[in-house]
């Protein structure tokens, strides 16, 4: 009768399993945004609020299914590369799933809230002196040895958990406006949602659930200090060039290697979609945005929003288009940014006329 709460297992006919180790993922918001959808200049805009997920980030969706495969699978220790948000949920679904679980973070680039998650949850938490494409080399190696299970992106189980953020996003859609979304704007790292709803959409198509007409566009975003996918579709290039040096306040995607893009460039072409770069400014001003309808994200999540007003802008989205927006982490993942892109804090007094005068401007 728990029918919502069923959440990502309500699809498990799509699923390679029909239960896994849960805290109750997916199900989660598709906010109306009547402010931000006027001054962007769509037809209609929702946000698809990925934060609002049990350790705060889309990634529990592939683990409770990668994670229940792992423990069908019988291993032991189970591992990734995570510029954060990873590593807490490996951490949280390992825990509850009973397993050990060990991740390779990049020394001083992962968001407070996260390595917090991940030390509690009782992770091992390897701080590499490397970026975090220099953490997936390793843990790959790793894997390959037998060391460990891997449960980043390339493990296709995770992948499918994820297919359920489209198929909500287009239930809820289709319940709104009778009609699924003419477009979906999505931050891109290692570009595994990007190929995790292309293959939602293929299957939909395929089950004649869907019509090929019908399939939303893809559109990828990226920061401009890590934007290789952004390159790639720019140039026409069949193959992602691999960015040695990245650097972004949006630390979630501060990713120069996307080791799903053979997966995700057809997705992002085959729907008729884009790849676009916006600034660390643009993020922020995006994340406040969002946080004055009150949906609070990490940076990364509003590069999804900031993309999409470029590109309205640019007139490649139209004004009559109906676009859902990802938001992929929660605001409280990265406080050291939500601080910083938002109001200072004003000393006071601990008495009511002091407070008053303080209001009064004196
Ligand atoms: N947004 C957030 C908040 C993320 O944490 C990530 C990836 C992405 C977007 C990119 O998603 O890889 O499917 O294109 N974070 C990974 C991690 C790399 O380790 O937490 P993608």
């Amino acid at each position: 009768a728990d029918f919502e709460g069923r959440g990502v297992w309500r699809y498990g006919a799509s699923l390679p399993l029909e239960e896994g180790v849960t805290i109750r993922e997916g199900a989660t918001p598709l906010y109306e945004v009547p402010r931000l959808e006027e001054s962007v200049g769509v037809e209609a805009l929702r946000i698809k609020h990925e934060g609002m997920n049990p350790t705060g980030s889309f990634k529990d969706r592939g683990m409770t299914v990668g994670v229940a495969v792992a423990k069908e699978l019988g291993v032991d220790r189970l591992a990734c590369a995570s510029t954060g948000n990873t590593s807490a949920a490996l951490a949280a679904y390992g825990s509850r799933g009973g397993m050990e679980t060990l991740v390779l973070l990049p020394a001083g680039k992962v968001a407070a809230g996260k390595v917090a998650q991940a030390s509690l949850h009782g992770a091992r938490i390897l701080e590499v002196d490397g970026n975090f494409d220099a953490c997936l080399d390793v843990v790959q190696e790793l894997a390959a040895k037998g060391e460990a299970y891997l449960l980043n992106s390339l493990n296709p189980f995770r992948l499918e958990g994820q297919k359920t953020i489209g198929l909500e996003i287009l239930e809820g859609f289709l319940a709104d406006y009778d009609a699924v979304p003419d477009r979906i704007v999505l931050p891109v790292g290692n570009a595994g949602n990007t190929s995790a709803l292309y293959k939602a959409f293929r299957e939909l198509v395929q089950a004649g659930e869907l019509e090929e007409g019908e399939v939303p566009k893809l559109v990828g975003v990226q920061a401009e200090g890590a934007a290789p996918m952004v390159e790639a579709i720019e140039n026409g290039a069949d193959e992602v060039r691999r960015w040695d040096d990245v650097e972004t306040r949006a630390t979630a995607i501060r990713i120069g290697n996307p080791v799903n893009a053979p997966k995700a460039l057809p997705g992002i072409r085959e729907t008729g979609g884009t790849a676009i770069s916006v600034t660390d400014e643009e993020i922020t001003a995006a994340q406040r945005d969002l946080a004055g309808e009150g949906i609070g994200v990490e940076p990364a999540s509003a590069a999804s929003v900031a993309g999409l007003r470029k590109l309205r802008a640019d007139g490649v989205v139209s004004d009559d288009e109906r676009v859902a927006c990802l938001t992929t982490g929660h605001l409280l993942k990265d406080p050291d940014a939500a601080a910083a892109a938002g109001r200072d804090p004003e000393p006071v007094p601990a008495d009511t006329e002091g407070v008053l005068a303080h209001l009064q401007g004196e």
